[in-house]
């Protein structure tokens, strides 16, 4: 019998009530399962935290989940604290010194959603967008000087390694040659970025020739958003910085019906530390407390780290479940249009998963 641990981590907004949703559901697989067990520990970090203790989390917070087996996270953000502070404080503050620097973003229109592409069938749109989670724009760099001053000026440098560009591209080509059509794009803006960008194609190019059997082309990135706009089945993998691919993704996730359904893997994949998995909305404080978050993303991203954690058939259990439900208008919540409310969705995915047959 294999036991997991699982690091929790609601987070602020409606980040509790999917994690608590999550936790339901994964109990009750892993109950159905019989050959692995998983026990969570919970940690209350997060924008209430912030405001008693003036951090996000402990100073000792990643030694306290550094020996997990995986992290599910909810997610950052209150609407009293800058957003900086509560991403550089917590989420931040574990996918970069974690090294996840593979953050992968499948998109699908599930059985029973709408694309609001109008001619699009389910099928045809079937991405997973791998995006550079270590560096690039996110790399912290820069700084202010002269604040206050009328001289005040401000930087954030986009920082581009050899060795995080590689690794990313690497990751990319595999996760494409793992999937059917073995279809990879690159998506670049080297035309008008004309150092790091220019590297980043030229490691691609190294790259790819490890990898002969992937097809692959590069796209601009603005160029990209109307390509998955107007011919979503070209598309396979994709891979874009950290910046492009954080804006492809809300893209993709509109058009994939909503966003409470996309999930993220934030992964380490030399598992030198956790990986994350984590519900790719965020905190959504408009509708917190009312009980109709839709808990979807945080299944999906069940699915995710169960696949991490090498449990596939019980990852196929749930995500079986999952689409078994999504196929059910009666149980689509309302940023899907429906009246179903967080925990309908969440008995209904538990009913599923035994009914499911794998
Ligand atoms: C995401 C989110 C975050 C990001 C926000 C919350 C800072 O948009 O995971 O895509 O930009 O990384
Ligand atoms: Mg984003």
């Amino acid at each position: 019998m294999k036991r997991y641990r699982i690091a929790a981590i609601p987070g602020d907004g409606i980040g509790g009530e999917v994690i608590s949703a999550g936790v339901e559901v994964l109990t009750a697989l892993a109950k159905r399962q019989g050959n692995f067990t998983l026990a969570f520990d919970h940690f209350d970090w997060g924008g209430a935290y912030y405001k008693k203790h003036g951090r996000m989390m402990p100073a000792n917070g990643r030694d306290l989940i550094k020996s997990h087996d995986a992290i599910l996270f909810g997610s950052a953000g209150h609407p009293d604290i800058p957003d900086h502070i509560t991403l550089w404080g917590l989420r931040l503050a574990i996918c970069q010194p974690f090294d996840q620097y593979a953050n992968v973003r499948p998109t699908r229109v599930l059985p029973g959603i709408t694309s609001p592409l109008r001619h699009v069938k389910n099928r045809e749109l079937d991405w997973v967008i791998v995006r550079e989670n270590s560096e690039g724009e996110y790399a912290g760099v820069g700084g202010r000087v002269h604040q206050g001053s009328p001289l005040e000026a401000a930087t954030d440098v986009a920082m581009f390694t050899r060795a995080g560009v590689e690794r990313i591209m690497r990751f990319a080509f595999k996760l494409a040659r793992s999937r059917p059509r073995k279809l990879l794009t690159v998506v670049t803006k080297s035309n008008a970025q004309r150092h790091a960008m220019v590297m980043w194609d030229e490691i691609a190019v190294e790259i790819a020739g490890e990898f002969p059997d992937v097809t692959w082309d590069k796209m601009l990135v603005d160029a990209m958003t109307m390509r998955m706009v107007m011919k979503p089945q070209t598309i396979d993998t994709v891979v874009a910085t950290n910046l492009h691919a954080d804006i492809l993704s809300d893209l993709a996730a509109a058009l994939a019906g909503s966003l409470g359904i996309a999930p993220t893997a934030n992964l380490n994949p030399e598992r030198t530390f956790p990986s994350m998995f984590e519900p790719i909305h965020g905190s959504a404080f408009d509708i917190m407390g009312r009980g109709i978050a839709n808990p979807i993303g945080t299944f999906w991203s069940a699915v995710m780290l169960l696949e991490h954690l090498g449990e596939q058939p019980a990852a196929d259990r749930l995500m079986q479940a999952i689409e078994r439900v999504t196929a059910d208008a009666r149980f689509h919540t309302p940023d899907l249009g429906g009246r179903a409310r967080t925990i309908d969705v969440t008995a209904a995915v538990i009913d599923a998963l035994h009914g499911a047959n794998s």
